[in-house]
């Protein structure tokens, strides 16, 4: 006959199993996934590829920013060890645990320990100032956005200088966040990495706890809220005029005149000085016979002196201004224009589908506009065959 049960006294005593704990609520392994995946797309777009990928800069960015507004209503809302409260540790209790850690004696946490806690508002901070500067980088130098009518091409350039630095910063964070996390795996021998995944850790913490109900009710109304005044408000702001940027009004004589040997380049393009060389040149424009009657002459330099990159906010006005002077009538001598074309073979350019470097819409889709952004650039390929 088979005995059931335990054969020895001491299988009872020494294999208790190990029991898991819930620790990580789903929308909080959900949220810190997501943000690993967009903060990864948003490093890589930003800093390793070309400008044609703002766009998808943009919305890992976007997402970033609903996934870290979302995460500070869960952190009043959300199960225990989500909310702020149950990590929000006092100096002393930090200090404590780090000489604890030194001393080999520091207890596991159930939720973060005041060291990891500090690093998740540290992520959370750099991260929520490199998302504001972005906007207001891309409302000021490149015209959108919910800033686009608040921030000038100036301003824009001292948001990015915060907007890089803080980025390196959240590098590092990261960096260190992830060695926190090696470490205490090793020291805890429980793979915290595995236990974000399924939200389980063993027990045997320092402060155990109950879950506690999450007040999902609450969470979903405030983020709701939140959509419905934020999502129209970002709209109305983007639909606001671009700060610095006045309407041009239509020049047919402009238009005919100058856009019949190449296009009609945006008077935004080169400074005052400039078009005002080349209108009292145009008997010898470039090898080219380019005379005008006086009164089209006229007409032509008011239009393009009274609209010229002095008096426009765009990156390629606030850029093209800055002209060579040794070939002051050149858009495409300029140190600017040379420095972003410079990957681009010359054969590319002289290519059937484009012709010359001079025909800027032939891969600015929005060149006639004056912007230039970086969403609208593609290159026309050669059919090879
Ligand atoms: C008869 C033909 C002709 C007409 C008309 C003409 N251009 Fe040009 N333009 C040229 C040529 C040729 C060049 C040299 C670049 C090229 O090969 O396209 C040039 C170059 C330029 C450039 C420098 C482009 C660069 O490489 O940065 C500017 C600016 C310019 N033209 C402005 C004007 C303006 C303004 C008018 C109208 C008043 C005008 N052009 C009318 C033939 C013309
Ligand atoms: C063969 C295609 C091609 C032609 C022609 C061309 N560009 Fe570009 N341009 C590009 C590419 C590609 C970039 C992006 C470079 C990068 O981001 O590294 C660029 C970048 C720019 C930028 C910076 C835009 C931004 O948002 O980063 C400006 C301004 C610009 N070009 C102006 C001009 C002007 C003005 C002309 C005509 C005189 C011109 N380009 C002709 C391909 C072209």
């Amino acid at each position: 006959m088979d005995v059931v049960g335990p054969r020895y006294e001491s299988d009872l005593i020494h294999t208790r199993p190990t029991r898991f704990l819930k620790v990580w609520d789903l929308p909080v392994r959900v949220f810190h996934w997501l943000l690993v995946t967009s903060i990864a797309v948003a490093s890589v777009t930003g800093w390793l590829l070309p400008a044609s990928w703002l766009q998808i800069h943009l919305i890992a960015g976007t997402v970033i920013g609903c996934l870290v507004l979302w995460r500070i209503v869960w952190g009043f809302t959300g199960t225990r060890y989500s909310r702020f409260r149950s990590f929000i540790f006092s100096a002393r209790s930090t200090v404590t645990h780090l000489k604890d850690l030194m001393e080999g004696k520091a207890q596991r946490e159930a939720g973060h320990n005041p060291l990891g806690a500090l690093m998740v508002f540290a992520l959370l901070g750099s991260i929520n100032a490199i998302v504001l500067t972005g906007v207001a980088v891309l409302g000021g130098q490149f015209k959108q956005g919910p800033l686009k009518a608040f921030v000038s091409f100036a301003g824009a350039m001292n948001y990015r200088e915060i907007h890089s630095v803080a980025a390196v910063v959240l590098l590092v964070l990261v960096g260190g966040h992830l060695a926190g996390v090696i470490f205490e795996s090793w020291r805890t021998r429980e793979n915290l990495a595995t236990a974000m995944v399924t939200g389980m850790k063993s027990d045997g913490f320092a402060h155990e706890a109950p879950m506690a109900q999450s007040r999902t009710g609450v969470a979903v109304s405030v983020s709701a809220l939140l959509a419905v005044l934020l999502i129209p408000g970002a709209y109305a702001l983007t639909s606001l005029s671009p700060f610095g940027i006045a309407a041009l009004p239509r020049n047919a004589t402009w238009e005919t005149e100058c856009g019949s040997c190449h296009m009609a380049f945006h008077p935004s393009l080169l400074p005052v000085k400039s078009w005002a060389a080349i209108m009292s040149g145009l008997s010898q424009h470039f090898g080219e016979d380019a005379s005008l009657d006086a009164a089209a002459k006229k007409e032509i330099t008011d239009y393009l002196v009274s609209h010229s990159a002095e008096s426009w906010d765009s990156m390629a006005a606030n850029r093209l201004r800055d002209v060579d002077p040794a070939r002051p009538l050149e858009i495409t001598a300029t140190r600017f224009w040379l420095h972003m074309h410079n990957d681009i073979a010359p054969a590319v350019f002289s290519s059937k589908a484009i012709g010359a470097k001079q025909n800027c819409s032939a891969c600015h889709q929005d060149a006639a506009s004056g912007m230039f952004a970086p969403q609208e650039i593609s290159i026309p390929q050669e059919k090879t065959e």
